[in-house]
């Protein structure tokens, strides 16, 4: 592919990464400039195999002319329209059809624009439900150790990742924290692993601590992704919600990762049929093409809002950008295409070859665990004395230099591809893995 230079600029200066080692970065820039299907194109002009979904959120692979046709046509016809007091028809559309998606008994969606926001929304609904309600106690939140909920105040206080907290202040008042579910007993476990889902009792010891009548919701991650992919032990999210549901709190499933197919599954709860009272999501509702996020209820919280005047607005929450009319048809446009070409089904098929493939790294330097579900599978290395995440982020810069797109967190190596990838991009992905794992000390 001929590339024009020219979009890449000279100074770097001024844009403030997210989440990156800005300094390093911007020695040594990684710069995409195109892509399509499993792979982007680097301003080098070489292809990367994309094993990570972008960042969990390419579902249906990059540029998929649906989706691309779809945008430039709602660009064109309706650029943007009010969302407060306001409607166009393609956010009522895509609303539905999320709602199809949903296992039953989940009615209502609630648009935003990021997981961040998304997992902010849920954490208000169900504050603002239980007053409604006349429990107006129950204000207190439970996250997770280990939890990735985004970056808003709400998603970082129930979240459990130090360095996302610790230098922003107090926090949300009123949080408490889960244990997290990775324990030494699990290494190796393929799928679901046998031991911890006695974890899910200290949630009755946070009730006894704080009072049932305190809590309105726990909010988890059916499978943890950012955080290293942490596996759900057998048992343990019917434990919670079988302990949630006895105590009236609400149970959120935070599904940003694994909603969209990404367990061979439309959603987590469908998959390990356990159904919470929220489901938040984002990034797959557009295959990361436009920004998106959503919260998705049940009747029974929705309409405990539906009371009063019918001219008062019922929820006081709301984005400029909820449900835009081009995040809504992208989102159409997205889930046709999972539905055309079954890629939810395609993933659970190709899951078995992909799990074996990530196995066979078990015998590559410095690797300490390795863990998968789905099309997600995790690689654990272990830390460089007294240099923790440098030898994981060696080997990710190793694997671009070789042409393969791979992410970390920590000393792990978090993989997620698009759920169109095949088997020769399997191997090609585990074989750059396993050259690299030779050469990174
Ligand atoms: C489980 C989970 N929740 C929330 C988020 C935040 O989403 P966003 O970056 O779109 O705000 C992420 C992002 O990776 C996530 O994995």
């Amino acid at each position: 592919m001929a590339l024009d230079r020219d979009v890449v600029p000279n100074d770097l200066s001024a844009f403030w990464m997210p989440f990156t080692a800005n300094r390093q970065f911007k020695k040594a820039p990684r710069m995409l400039v195109a892509a399509k299907d499993m792979h982007y194109t680097a301003a080098d002009g070489r292809q990367i195999l994309d094993g990570t979904a972008g960042l969990w959120c390419c579902n249906a692979g990059h540029a998929r002319p649906k989706i691309t046709e779809a945008v430039q046509k709602q660009v064109a016809e309706l650029d943007y329209a009010p969302a407060f007091q306001m409607g166009h028809p393609k956010a009522f559309e895509l609303a539905n059809r999320v709602r199809d998606l949903a296992p039953d008994g989940f009615e209502h969606v609630f648009f935003a624009n990021s997981g961040s926001e998304a997992v902010d929304t849920a954490l208000k609904i169900a504050i603002a439900y239980h007053r409604a309600r006349g429990e107006g106690t129950r204000t207190r939140l439970i996250g997770r150790e280990r939890g990735y909920h985004g970056v808003g105040f709400g998603g970082i206080s129930v979240g459990g990742i130090v360095n996302n907290r610790k230098f922003y202040g107090t926090l949300l008042a009123g949080v408490d924290h889960l244990p997290h579910t990775h324990i030494p007993e699990n290494r190796w476990t393929r799928g679901q692993p046998e031991h911890g889902a006695h974890l899910a009792d200290e949630l009755e010891r946070l009730v006894a601590l704080h009072g049932p009548e305190t809590i309105a919701a726990v909010i988890v991650e059916p499978v943890a992704g950012s955080t290293g992919v942490l596996i759900p032990p057998q048992g343990y999210l019917e434990r919670l919600r079988a302990i949630t549901r006895k105590h009236g709190i609400l149970l959120i499933f935070d599904e940003v990762i694994t909603g969209f197919g990404r367990l061979g599954s439309a959603f987590a709860a469908g998959h390990f049929n356990v159904m919470p009272d929220m489901i938040v999501c984002a990034k797959g509702i557009t295959n990361g093409v436009i920004p998106m996020g959503a919260v998705i209820t049940t009747a029974g919280i929705h309409d405990a809002f539906m009371t009063g005047p019918e001219h008062m607005i019922e929820l006081f929450h709301g984005y400029t950008y909820s449900g835009s009319p081009i995040a809504s048809a992208a989102g159409l446009a997205t889930l046709q295409t999972y539905a055309e070409e079954g890629l939810f089904e395609r993933a659970a098929e190709i899951a078995p070859y992909w799990e074996e493939g990530l196995h066979s790294l078990r015998d590559c330097p410095n690797v300490i665990d390795i863990r998968n579900m789905g099309l997600i599978g995790a690689v654990e290395l272990e830390p460089i004395a007294g240099e923790p995440t440098k030898r994981a982020f060696s080997a990710f810069l190793a694997a671009f230099e070789k042409g393969c797109l791979i992410r970390t967190t920590g000393d792990i190596i978090a993989m997620s591809p698009p759920l169109i990838i095949e088997k020769g991009h399997i191997d090609e992905l585990f074989g750059t893995l396993r050259d690299v794992l030779k050469t990174v000390h």
